[in-house]
């Protein structure tokens, strides 16, 4: 199987602090992928590690990012802005207020195509079209004429969707896409991602704080914990057989799955640390129930199956 994302060993440092250390992430052609783990743990800035978008003041270095089949390490700043904005639609974290609200839709949803893939304001029109009825819309002209205030929530992020789609992007990046949404409005928005990868095979990075809407979405997974990625798998084996303390307090103790926004998780004990680990030893030790001398020295990764996990707890531990 190929990889639309294939990240090796990444790492991000603002000055002397390191935000995102050693990770390896790596999505296959046609899956989607969730990425979980508390506020500050790194998902946002991996995810954008993906896409060049870095912000500007952090540093990155990493052996490979593979996108959408071509490492873009090696491409120049114009070769990358041309290459992810054919090849990726991404709809940024609080994207439902990305829209500006005083333009309206038509005047925003066509730039990038016309930009990227050099055709006219008609042509991107028609297909602006296409995708607002794709994602749901019943009236797609309307939609165009209307400014994104005069939008719901709900119906925002449906355009940002059909925007991300107007190039026929081989991957999608989503950060917290349903977050400022109420249930029933997630649970639609979710499906239309479920449709457009199943029906269109488009890769989807999609990044949550609900464990539940991960477990129910995505083919493969990885829990990320200050900065590092301390388990990864399919997602079945993950909620089967966690192997990291973190993934199992996750998924054990958290009865409605989801972690708050913004919250440490009161149900485990501290609070992620505030430098993701430059050192040696276990990010998670001052948390972690088990923590033994040896996790402040070093921390064992295990490979099995494709299944990973980084703790010095053997596989037997549990039973
Ligand atoms: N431009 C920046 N300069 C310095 N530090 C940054 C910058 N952007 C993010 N950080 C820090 O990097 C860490 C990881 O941030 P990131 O946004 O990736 O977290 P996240 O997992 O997406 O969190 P959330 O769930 O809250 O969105 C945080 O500690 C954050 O404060
Ligand atoms: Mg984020």
């Amino acid at each position: 199987m190929n990889e639309t994302v294939h990240i090796k060993n990444l790492d991000i440092r603002s000055g002397s602090r390191t935000l995102v250390s050693s990770v390896n992430l790596k999505v296959e052609d046609g899956e989607i992928f969730g990425l979980v783990g508390e506020s500050g743990s790194g998902k946002t800035l991996t995810a954008k590690s993906a896409i060049g978008l870095l912000p500007e003041n952090l540093e990155l270095s990493a052996e490979e990012i593979i996108t959408a089949g071509s490492n873009i390490i090696q491409m120049s700043k114009k070769e990358k802005r041309l290459h992810i904005g054919r090849n990726t639609g991404y709809i940024p974290q609080n994207t439902v207020f990305y829209l500006h609200p005083m333009i309206k839709i038509k005047n925003q949803i066509g730039d990038g195509y016309m930009h990227h893939m050099k055709k006219g304001r008609d042509e991107a029109m028609k297909k602006a079209s296409e995708l607002l009825s794709k994602v749901g819309f019943e009236n797609p002209k309307n939609i165009l004429n209307l400014y994104p205030w005069q939008l719901s929530g709900g119906m925002r992020q449906r355009v940002n969707i059909a925007m991300a789609l107007m190039n026929d992007p081989k991957l999608i990046i989503a950060d917290e896409p349903t977050t400022a949404l109420d249930s029933t409005v997630q649970k639609q928005v979710m499906e239309l991602f479920r449709g457009i990868n199943e029906e269109m095979g488009i890769s989807v990075l999609l990044i949550s704080h609900d464990l539940s809407l991960i477990k129910r979405y995505s083919r493969s997974m990885a829990v990320m914990y200050a900065g590092q990625i301390v388990e990864s798998g399919s997602t079945e084996q993950v909620f089967r057989d966690p192997r990291h303390p973190y993934t199992r307090m996750l998924i054990k103790i958290i009865p409605s799955f989801k972690i708050k926004k913004n919250e440490p998780l009161t149900e485990i004990p501290g609070y992620v640390q505030e430098d993701g680990g430059d050192g040696k030893g276990c990010v998670f030790m001052k948390r972690c129930p088990y923590a033994m001398d040896i996790c402040a020295e070093i921390v064992k990764e295990h490979e099995e199956d494709k299944h990973y996990y980084k703790c010095n707890l053997d596989r037997g531990f549990y039973e």
